[in-house]
C-alpha cells in the first residue's frame, strides 16, 4: 500500500489524538502516505481530507478531542452515502482505512467492507467500553478517573455538610465507568445496566446506616440505568434526609489522555497499521490480558460485553 486514510468516528474520547499519531508514525516509517478524513465518513463521502505527516501529529498525545474531527454519519448508513465514499477512496488512491471509533462505526466499516472489499481496520475509542473482545476502548481509562476526580471532590462537600450524593456518569447501556469509578471511589451503590437496582433495598441500607451513624453516601448511577434526579427524589421522599444530584456529562469525554490511554493508543494505532499494511480486512483491534489481538467487526459489536459486575458489586458493599 502506498497511501492510506485515518478517521475519527463517533463520540470523542481521549487518547484519539495519540491513536492518530501513532498510525501516522507508524505508516510513514513505512514509507506510506497517510490521509486523515475530516469529520468521521462524513469526510469520506465529502472528499474531505488532508494528508497528515509526522510533524502534523507532533504535540497532540497529550490532547483530548481529536484533530480530525468526528461525526456520527448518518449518510454512511445509507447505500448512496457509502457509494459516494468508495468513489472518493478510488479518486483519492486511498488504499486502505482506519477507523477510530465505538460500535456504530464499526458496523458501518463492516457493511462497507464487504460491499466494496476494501480493507478497513478498527482502532476501538468510546469511554463507553463497550466494544466486545477488548478488555479497554481508548479513553475510558481517562472517563474513569475523571469520575473520580468528581468523585473525591463530591465527598468533601457529602461529608461536611452530611447529604446524599447521587452522581450520573455515561456509557450508555453499559455499566462499566459506573462499576470502576464507585468502586475506586469507595461509594456506597453502583446502579448499573447490567443489573436491576432495588430502591427499596437501597432506601432501607441507608435508613440502617443512618440509625448507626453514617451521615453522607455517594451513589453513581449509570445514566443507561437510571435518571440521578428520579433516584434523588425517591430516596428523598423514602428516607427524609438531604440529597443532591451532580450529572457530570461531558466532562468525561474530554481532557489529557491518562498515561494508560496514551500507551494503549500507541498500540493499538501501530498494530492497526500493521494489521491493513500486511492487507487484514474488516477487523478491530483489542486488547485482552495485555496481549494485542485482532477481532472481526461482528464479534466486537453484536453481543453485550461482559463486566465483572457481581464481584464488584460485592466488593462495593462489603467495603462501605
Ligand atoms: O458513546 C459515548 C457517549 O459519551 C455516551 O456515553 C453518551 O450516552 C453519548 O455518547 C452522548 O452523546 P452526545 O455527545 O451525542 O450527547
Amino acid at each position: 500500500m502506498r497511501r492510506i486514510g485515518v478517521l475519527t468516528s463517533g463520540g470523542d474520547s481521549s487518547g484519539m489524538n495519540a491513536a492518530i499519531r501513532s498510525v501516522v508514525r507508524t505508516a510513514v516509517a513505512r514509507g506510506v502516505r497517510v490521509y486523515g478524513f475530516l469529520r468521521g465518513y462524513e469526510g469520506v463521502i465529502e472528499g474531505n481530507l488532508k494528508e497528515l505527516t509526522r510533524r502534523d501529529v507532533s504535540g497532540i498525545i497529550n490532547l483530548g478531542g481529536t484533530i480530525i474531527k468526528t461525526a456520527r454519519s448518518k449518510r454512511f448508513f445509507s447505500k448512496p452515502g457509502r457509494k459516494q465514499a468508495y468513489r472518493t477512496l478510488k479518486d483519492n488512491k486511498i488504499e486502505g482505512l482506519i477507523v477510530i471509533g465505538g460500535d456504530g462505526s464499526f458496523r458501518g466499516a463492516d457493511i462497507f467492507c464487504r460491499e466494496f472489499k476494501f480493507p478497513i481496520i478498527g482502532v476501538p475509542a468510546t469511554i463507553d467500553n463497550d466494544i466486545v473482545g477488548t478488555d479497554l476502548t481508548l479513553g475510558a481509562d481517562t472517563a474513569v478517573n475523571v469520575v473520580l476526580d468528581a468523585i473525591d471532590k463530591i465527598r468533601d462537600t457529602a461529608t461536611s455538610l452530611e447529604r446524599i450524593f447521587v452522581v450520573e456518569v455515561m456509557g450508555r447501556g453499559c455499566g462499566y465507568i459506573a462499576l470502576e469509578s464507585a468502586l475506586g471511589g469507595g461509594c456506597e451503590e453502583a446502579i448499573i445496566p447490567e443489573r436491576k437496582y432495588n430502591i427499596n433495598k437501597i432506601c432501607t441500607s441507608i435508613v440502617e446506616g443512618n440509625l448507626k451513624g453514617k451521615i453522607s453516601w455517594i451513589i453513581v448511577v449509570a445514566e443507561g440505568a437510571a435518571k440521578a434526579q428520579d433516584i434523588a427524589e425517591e430516596i428523598k421522599k423514602r428516607t427524609s434526609l438531604e440529597t443532591r444530584v451532580t450529572v457530570l456529562g461531558h466532562i468525561q469525554r474530554g481532557g489529557r489522555p491518562s498515561c494508560r490511554d496514551r500507551i494503549l493508543a500507541a498500540r493499538f494505532g501501530n498494530y492497526a497499521t500493521e494489521l491493513l499494511l500486511g492487507r487484514k480486512k474488516a477487523k478491530a483491534v483489542g486488547i485482552q490480558a495485555d496481549k494485542l489481538v485482532a477481532l472481526k467487526f461482528k464479534k466486537a459489536t453484536d453481543n453485550k460485553k461482559w463486566l465483572n459486575t457481581d464481584s464488584y458489586l460485592r466488593l462495593i458493599k462489603i467495603l462501605t
